[in-house]
C-alpha cells in the first residue's frame, strides 16, 4: 500500500514511523515531512495547505490511503477533495472540521446538547466585546473564532488584559478573519487532560489519556507555545473521570455532529479541565495533538494503519485497541529564543541507537546533514514502566540529542509526578 501523510511535524513522525510497523505499507509520501521525516518516508515538497497540489500528487502516484494530520488542510476540506478523487482518508471531512475551525460552532454545538463546557458569549463587534468586559467576572478567556496557529487564546488575569485580546483579534487582526467574531468564556480552574480518540463517527474509542506542557518556562511560566513535553498517561484522568467522560463528553459529541449532519470520522481530541465540578470541555481539535501523538502512539499495541482504516469505514466498533501497560514522556528539544525569534542551521547529533525515541519537528537537510529549522526542533520520547522512569529516561536521552542553542524544559512530567505522590 502507498500512503499518503499531509503534514510535517513531530506528530507525522510519530505516525509514519507506527503505520511503518504495518507490513502491507510499501511507500510512505510525507508532504512537505521534513529533514529528519526523510529518514523514513519520501518527502515531497508541497505544503500541507496547497490542497490542490496534494490531490494532483495522489493522481499521479495512485496512492491508495492518505492521513491527513494538521488542523489546516482538514478545515480546508482535504479529505473532500482527496475523497473526490476516490482516495480513502483518515480524518474529517471539511464540514466536521468546524469543530476545531470555529470556536462559535463548537460553543454553540455543546450548549445545544449539554455537553459540559464554560459559559460563554459570542461577540461580533469590539464596542460589544468591551462594553461587556465592563462588568464581566475577571479573569476571563476571550478566543478568537478561527484558527489561529494556536494562538488565538487569552487567559486574561485583568481586565486590561482582557481588552487588549479583544482590540487586537477584533481591531488589529492580529489573527486575520479568525479574528472577526470571538468568544469570552468563564475562567475555569483544574488540571488539564488530553484525550485523543479514534470514531468512526458513531463509536468512540479514547487512546491513553496525556498531558501537554504548553507554557516555555520551567514551573509553567513564560508564553505559550506549541507544547513543550508531555507524560501519558495522565494521572489526572481517573477511572472515574473517564467513565464520566465518556457519558457526558464523548458519546455525547460523537452523536451531536451525527445529528447535525457533520458525522465526525478521525481523531478527535477533547481538551478537558477537570473542574471541582467535573470535567469540562476547554477545546475540541479535529486531528492528533502535538506532541500528545509523540506519548500516546508509543503506547498503542494495535495497528495504527488498522484502527484508521476502521474509522474511514465506519466499522470501529468491530475493531479492538489496546494500549500497552506502562509510560511514556516525551521532552521538546527547542531553538533558544521560541516561541519569540531563534537562530537556525545548527547541526543536530542524535545517536544512531535513539533514532526511534526522536520524533523530528523543525529541521532541514542541509548538505546530507541534518541541521534545526524550527522552533521546536525535536521530541524525545521515552517509554518506560513507571512515570518516574519514563520522565528520568526521557531526560537520560535528550542530553545526547544535541545541537547548538538547544533548550528544553526541565521540569516535564514534574506535576503529573505530584499527583502521582
Ligand atoms: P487552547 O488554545 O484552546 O488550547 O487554549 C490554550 C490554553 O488556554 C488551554 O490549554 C488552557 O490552559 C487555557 N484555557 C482555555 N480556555 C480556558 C478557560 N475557559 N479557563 C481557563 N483556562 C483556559
Ligand atoms: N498540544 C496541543 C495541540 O495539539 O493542540
Amino acid at each position: 500500500m502507498k500512503i499518503l501523510v499531509v503534514g510535517g511535524g513531530g506528530r507525522e513522525h510519530a505516525i509514519i514511523q507506527k503505520l511503518k510497523e504495518n507490513p502491507e505499507v510499501t511507500e510512505i509520501f510525507a508532504l512537505p515531512g521534513n529533514g529528519g521525516i526523510a529518514a523514513d518516508a519520501t518527502c515531497v515538497a508541497i505544503g500541507a495547505k496547497d490542497i490542490d497540489s496534494i490531490v494532483a500528487f495522489a493522481r499521479e502516484k495512485g496512492i491508495d490511503y492518505a492521513v491527513v494530520a494538521p488542523d489546516d488542510p482538514l478545515v480546508l476540506g482535504c479529505v473532500d477533495a482527496l475523497e473526490a478523487i476516490g482516495v480513502p482518508c483518515f480524518g474529517p471531512r471539511k464540514n466536521a472540521a468546524i469543530i476545531e475551525g470555529s470556536k462559535v460552532f463548537s460553543k454553540d454545538l455543546m450548549k445545544k446538547y449539554g455537553i459540559p463546557t464554560a459559559a460563554y458569549d459570542v461577540f461580533t463587534s469590539p464596542e460589544e466585546a468591551l462594553r461587556y468586559l465592563e462588568t464581566a467576572p475577571i479573569p476571563t478567556v476571550v478566543k478568537a473564532d478561527g484558527l489561529a496557529l494556536g494562538k488565538g487564546v487569552t487567559v486574561a488575569m485583568t481586565r486590561e488584559e482582557a481588552r487588549a485580546a479583544v482590540r487586537e483579534a477584533m481591531e488589529d487582526k492580529k489573527f486575520g478573519e479568525s479574528g472577526n467574531r470571538i468568544v469570552i468564556e468563564e475562567y475555569l480552574e483544574g488540571p488539564e487532560v488530553s484525550v485523543l480518540s479514534f470514531t468512526d463517527g458513531n463509536t468512540v474509542i479514547p487512546m491513553v489519556s496525556s498531558m501537554d506542557h504548553k507554557r516555555a518556562g520551567d514551573g509553567d511560566t513564560g508564553p505559550n507555545t506549541g507544547g513543550m513535553g508531555t507524560i501519558a498517561p495522565n494521572p489526572y484522568y481517573t477511572e472515574t473521570v473517564a467513565a464520566e467522560c465518556m457519558e457526558k463528553i464523548f458519546l455525547p459529541t460523537i452523536r451531536a455532529m451525527k445529528a447535525e449532519g457533520r458525522e465526525f470520522r478521525g481523531c478527535l481530541y477533547f481538551g478537558l479541565m477537570i473542574t471541582k465540578d467535573g470535567p469540562k470541555v476547554i477545546e475540541y481539535n479535529c486531528r492528533f495533538g502535538d506532541p500528545e501523538t509523540q506519548v500516546v502512539l508509543p503506547l498503542l499495541e494495535s495497528d495504527l494503519l488498522t484502527v484508521m482504516r476502521a474509522c474511514t469505514y465506519g466499522t470501529l466498533e468491530e475493531c479492538k485497541v489496546k494500549f500497552r501497560e506502562g509510560n511514556a514522556c516525551c521532552v521538546v528539544l527547542a531553538s533558544k529564543g521560541y516561541p519569540g525569534s531563534y537562530g537556525k542551521g545548527y547541526e543536530i547529533t542524535i545517536p544512531e541507537r535513539l533514532r526511534q525515541n526522536v520524533y523530528v519537528a523543525g529541521a532541514v537537510l542541509k548538505d546530507g546533514k541534518l541541521v534545526t529549522g524550527g522552533g521546536r526542533v525535536l521530541g524525545v520520547t521515552a517509554v518506560a514502566k513507571t512515570l518516574p522512569e519514563a520522565v528520568k529516561d526521557a531526560y537520560a536521552m535528550a542530553e545526547q540529542v544535541t545541537f547548538e542553542n538547544r533548550y528544553y524544559r526541565k521540569d516535564i512530567g514534574a506535576r503529573a509526578l505530584k499527583a502521582v505522590k
